[in-house]
């Protein structure tokens, strides 16, 4: 049962709000907005950006984790995925293994509707066996 709250503050949720307004989505019309909290409490937002050249769309989670890299931070605690749909968007493979990259596996990926409620999913749960080259070796 999704609900209402589950940790995402006021400031999490007018970014992510601001995300899906500010979303770059002339083909497919569907937007997403992303919020990654690091550990030091620091919020970056990010949405998606599509391409007449389809392939070249960035997702809002990478957009999020660029802004957030950028900025100097490579450790995320939480991830709020924001969309303007009654559905729940989970993350895509290749957001799933981004954000693998600046978290450990058992961080809360928050997914939020377009009525605000939420439901919480594990990383490790969306992404069993990651890729880590760490572990390769
Ligand atoms: N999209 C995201 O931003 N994140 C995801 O994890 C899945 C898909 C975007 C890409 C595209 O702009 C739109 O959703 C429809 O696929």
């Amino acid at each position: 049962m999704p609900s209402k709250c589950q940790g995402m503050t006021k400031s999490i949720l007018e970014k992510g709000k601001k995300m899906l307004k500010n979303s770059y989505s002339p083909y497919s019309e569907f937007q997403v907005g992303c919020v990654a909290v690091t550990h030091d409490g620091q919020e970056f937002a990010g949405c998606n950006i599509e391409n007449t050249s389809y392939s070249l769309t960035v997702c809002a989670e990478v957009s999020a984790i660029s802004n957030m890299v950028s900025s100097g931070h490579t450790s995320i605690q939480a991830i709020f995925i924001f969309s303007n749909s009654e559905q729940f968007v989970t993350p895509c493979g290749a957001c799933r293994q981004t954000i693998a990259e600046f978290a450990d596996h058992d961080i809360p990926v928050y997914l939020v509707n377009q009525k605000n409620e939420i439901r919480k999913h594990q990383l490790s749960l969306l992404i069993p066996h990651a890729f880590d080259l760490e572990l390769q070796q």
